[in-house]
């Protein structure tokens, strides 16, 4: 199955196949993105499929090297950038040369980034192993690291050249990992695709117990969703921020717990149901969306109240946030499933009602 970007002269193809990660060096040979291949990884994803990889590109005649970091958000910082910038240096990479990213947003998000000013900029191909990879961060080019101060504080927006996704990959994949991919694929129906939404509803035992079938539609809707949103407004200057919905508490909760508190998707399951409560209380969609959103995320597994944490010191991280805009925090809320309204005109004492523990 093959999905395209369309950015103009840079456009590209994401392929979603199970098994594709033994045949991405002959797919790269029939369409090089550069002469060597500098592949990097973590050490985890690394364990499992970097000597597959190396072999298929082998195979197939292409000179490719792995380069590793340790996995985890934790590593994902310009130190990282830098150690791996030198490696490539060391082992002679030049402007000819192109990289691939193997693995989760973690090291899809640091090789975009590193591809983007390592000699001024090289190609890289994403081969996204988490469903938030495949589904998500691997498309849209939006790369970079996390500061002390926040995270994905330094990046770029930098395209990758192909994306090829392996169904397969995701077998070996940890559960949680794997739900915690799917809050981005809930936002994908939210935000635009009611029938997608009414997809991943009916077909969740399947999409949980991995069948590829459902997978490959589960990718396929949301790299479609995410590809129209990109195409429209690829830096965000404005319709791109509705895939910001369930992120601006999401974060802000993330920022006040840290490492104890939830993980993005948990957290971005949270966000995404504090957001429904504010368009409810708003008048702009009915319960029966709330109900049916808090449904579909608790028979994923996922969380639907908010962490307890003080209203007060939510409100103070989301003034700083990135999507405030002139002083008024801009929020994506939902009118109805498969349709959402940017706003920056909602109450304080709103947002106070809605992180206020429920009882009952
Ligand atoms: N660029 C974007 O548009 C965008 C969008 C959403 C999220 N992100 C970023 O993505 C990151 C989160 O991505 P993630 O959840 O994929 O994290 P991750 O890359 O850290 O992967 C999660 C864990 O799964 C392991 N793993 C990966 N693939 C595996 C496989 N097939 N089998 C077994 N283990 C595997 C990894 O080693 C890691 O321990 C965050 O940094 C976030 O900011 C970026």
């Amino acid at each position: 199955m093959e999905l395209q970007v369309g950015l103009g002269a840079r456009s590209y193809p994401i392929l979603i196949e199970g098994g594709i990660l033994d045949r991405v060096g002959a797919y790269l040979a029939a369409h090089p993105a550069g002469a060597r291949y500098g592949v990097i990884s973590d050490e985890t994803v690394a364990g499992y499929y970097g000597e597959r990889l190396l072999a298929g590109l082998a195979e197939a005649g292409i000179a490719a090297e792995l380069v590793t970091f340790p996995a985890g958000e934790a590593q994902k910082h310009l130190g990282t950038v830098e150690r791996l910038a030198r490696e490539l240096v060391r082992r002679g990479f030049d402007r000819r040369d192109a990289l691939i990213a193997l693995g989760g947003g973690v090291p899809g998000d640091v090789t975009g980034f590193l591809a983007g000013i390592y000699l001024r900029g090289v190609p890289f191909v994403q081969v996204p192993t988490t469903l938030l990879a495949q589904v998500d961060s691997s498309v849209g080019g939006k790369t970079g690291v996390d500061l002390p101060e926040g995270k994905n504080l330094v990046g770029a927006f930098y395209q990758p050249r192909r994306v090829l996704c392996d169904l397969a990959v995701l077998t070996t994949l940890p559960r949680e990992e794997l739900i915690a991919g799917m809050a981005e694929v809930v936002k994908h129906g939210v935000i635009l695709d009611a029938d997608f939404f009414a997809f991943v509803e009916a077909e969740l035992p399947a999409i949980l117990n991995r069948d590829t079938g459902a997978l490959t539609e589960v990718v396929r809707a949301s790299c479609a969703a995410k590809a129209a949103v990109v195409e429209a407004d690829e830096t965000e200057a404005g319709r791109r921020a509705v895939l910001n919905f369930g992120h601006t508490l999401g974060h802000a909760f993330e920022t006040l717990t840290g490492y104890s508190g939830p993980v993005h998707g948990q957290a971005v399951a949270m966000g995404m149901v504090a957001a429904a409560r504010l368009a409810r209380a708003m008048g702009l969609c009915d319960v029966a969306l709330v109900e049916r959103l808090c449904g579909l995320l608790e028979r994923i597994g996922l969380p639907t109240e908010p962490p307890p944490l003080n209203p007060e010191r939510v409100l103070e991280v989301l003034a700083h946030d990135k999507k405030v805009r002139r002083g008024r925090l801009v929020m994506v809320l939902p009118r109805a499933i498969g349709s959402v309204e940017i706003r920056d005109d909602v109450d304080t004492e709103l947002i106070r009602e809605v992180l206020r523990p429920r009882t009952g």
